[in-house]
């Protein structure tokens, strides 16, 4: 079988965002580590309180960018939020996130990583989310980001409310979590490809 899954979805609004993300919630095992990659505001924690929702969690999903690490434990299964943003790569060992697909210090769930591209050991096997718009993927991230800090949130209210959703799966496993979402969602979601 093959190891790695690639699918890439349009969302024209954030209703097919939250759409996706309530699917694939409903689909997720214990163990899922979700790796959530895109420029700021493209919709990283958007996606996940829709995700959060779905598992059954009733309390806001807040961005955790001040917090770092969310746990929520009230859903189907439990929800260990993370936003690396504000950190070095130098400094996520300290954080010891492996423990929470390790199974042994926390019950399993489903760990999400926003900023992921900051994690100095990626483990082999996830499912990556990778959010744009359209227009902005074209532009330099360094570039859009000095933008951002300069606009702040009047940049991000302006943003374009459809997005590029890629999902890569990364082994065995979300491999087949991907042809899951696939075969149960075939109609319902544009694919770009
Ligand atoms: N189709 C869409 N999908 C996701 N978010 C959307 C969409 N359309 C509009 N939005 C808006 O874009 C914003 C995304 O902000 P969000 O905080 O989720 O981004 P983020 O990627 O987590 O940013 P950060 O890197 O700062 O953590 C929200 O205000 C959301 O309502
Ligand atoms: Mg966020």
């Amino acid at each position: 079988m093959t190891e790695t899954l690639k699918i890439d979805l349009y969302a024209k609004n954030l209703d097919e965002t939250q759409a996706i993300a309530t699917q694939l919630a409903q689909l997720v095992p214990a163990g899922t580590i979700i790796l959530l990659e895109g420029n700021l505001g493209s919709g990283k924690t958007t996606f996940m309180q829709a995700f959060g929702h779905a598992l059954g969690i009733s309390t806001t999903i807040a961005s955790p960018t001040f917090t770092l690490i969310d746990e929520y434990t009230e859903g189907r299964l439990p929800l260990y939020h993370i936003d690396l943003y504000r950190l070095e790569p130098s400094q996520v060992p300290s954080l010891h996130l492996e423990e929470y697909w390790r199974g042994e210090d926390f019950p399993l769930g489903v760990v999400a990583i926003e900023w992921a591209s900051k994690l100095p050991n990626i483990p082999p096997q996830h499912l990556k989310i990778n959010l744009s718009t359209p227009v902005r993927a074209l532009c330099d991230k360094d570039m859009y980001l000095s933008q951002a800090d300069a606009l702040d949130e009047d940049f991000i209210d302006d943003l374009p409310s459809d997005r590029l959703i890629q999902l890569i799966a990364q082994g065995e496993t979300y491999v087949e979590l991907l042809n899951q979402f696939q075969t149960t969602s075939q109609e319902a979601f544009a694919k770009v490809n």
